[in-house]
């Protein structure tokens, strides 16, 4: 696999954290100290689906191709406006695409997953050109009074356009069953027949400090164990393009590894957490701000809801 373009879209309406005080008991200084988070974009009049289209053509052009050159777009969403179809047919249509494409739900480390299934479509041959997106709106899942989750997220979406080549160098997927401490619950139809409580739609839960907790050290430990399987040092990653979750869950993981702030560049102060969408958008901003050179060694690694981590470890 080889990385050929990156395209992103923020929504325009950025939200300061005092601009959230007006919703709920809280405050600039408790949000920076905690999260690292000063501003995030929320979406206003565009939809996911804007976003999602504006980021997949920056991708297409930045590769120089065209929509119709797609063999397949693979698009990480944990949830959206639209249970079906997937967000991935709507952009198909839209961009006016006329692959396959599917949606893949893996919370936070969507993207890195959505990249390792790309590959293997690669190497089996069964596609040439792919568009691999992320589309996220997690302040919708939210309850918007309750500020433990509130502060934390933004929405954004972002893709990168794949193709053959020996970039990829390897990969570690982990999935730690333990739903109870990131979870939201879909609002689904009652029946006459269903018992009450036994389905409950609810907005996010979080275990605040028990998911920051198990994102540091799976993590670090997953991320290490890629490095040394492959027989690389940390020292050789020129960038560790990490899930923007957390300022404080970056310095942690930063610190396991022993690297330098130079290594771990951050947008969560700018976009708070925008899901799988933030390691896409981090990669894009390194690339339109001329940051990462042809042949650097980056890994890129997500975490969330499920337990589930995700690394991938390539070539720029
Ligand atoms: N503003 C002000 N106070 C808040 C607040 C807010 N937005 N949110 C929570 N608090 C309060 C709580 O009510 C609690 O008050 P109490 O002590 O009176 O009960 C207190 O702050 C909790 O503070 P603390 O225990 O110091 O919080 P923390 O250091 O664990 O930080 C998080 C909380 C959520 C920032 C932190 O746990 C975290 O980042 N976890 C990971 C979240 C994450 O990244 N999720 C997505 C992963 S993909």
């Amino acid at each position: 696999m080889k990385i050929i373009g990156t395209g992103s879209a923020l929504p325009k309406k950025v939200v300061t954290n005092d601009m959230l005080t007006e919703f709920f008991d809280t405050s600039d200084e408790w949000i920076r100290t905690r999260t690292g988070i000063e501003t995030r974009r929320i979406m206003t009049d565009e939809s996911l689906l804007d976003l999602a289209i504006t980021a997949s053509r920056n991708a297409i052009e930045a590769a120089g191709l065209k929509a119709e050159d797609l063999d397949y777009i693979i698009c990480s969403n944990v949830n959206n406006n639209y249970v079906y179809p997937s967000l991935s047919c709507m952009v198909q249509g839209a961009i006016g695409a006329t692959c396959p494409c599917f949606d893949v739900r893996i919370a936070c480390a969507g993207f890195v997953y959505a990249m390792d299934i790309a590959e293997s479509f690669l190497t089996t041959g069964r596609a040439g050109k792919i568009l691999v997106l992320a589309a996220e709106e997690p302040t919708r899942f939210c309850h918007w009074k309750q500020r433990e989750t509130s502060v934390l997220f933004g929405d954004g979406a972002a893709a990168a356009v794949v193709e053959a080549g020996n970039e990829y160098m390897g990969a570690r997927m982990t999935t730690i069953s333990n739903t109870e401490v990131l979870y939201q619950r879909n609002r689904l139809e009652p029946t006459p027949f269903e018992v009450e409580g036994v389905y409950v739609d609810h907005p996010m839960v979080m275990l605040g400090r028990e998911v920051f907790r198990m994102a540091v050290s799976n993590c670090s430990a997953e991320i290490n164990h890629l490095l040394k399987s492959k027989g690389y040092q940390v020292s050789d990653v020129k960038y560790f393009i990490l899930h923007q979750a957390n300022m404080r869950i970056i310095k942690g993981i930063q610190q396991y590894l022993e690297g330098t702030d130079e290594q771990f560049p951050t947008t969560v102060q700018k976009y708070g957490n925008t899901s799988s969408a933030s390691i896409p958008i981090l990669l894009d901003e390194l690339v339109r701000d001329n940051k990462i050179a042809r042949g650097d060694l980056i890994v890129m690694s997500g975490f969330g809801s499920g337990f589930t981590t995700g690394s991938l470890l390539m070539k720029y």
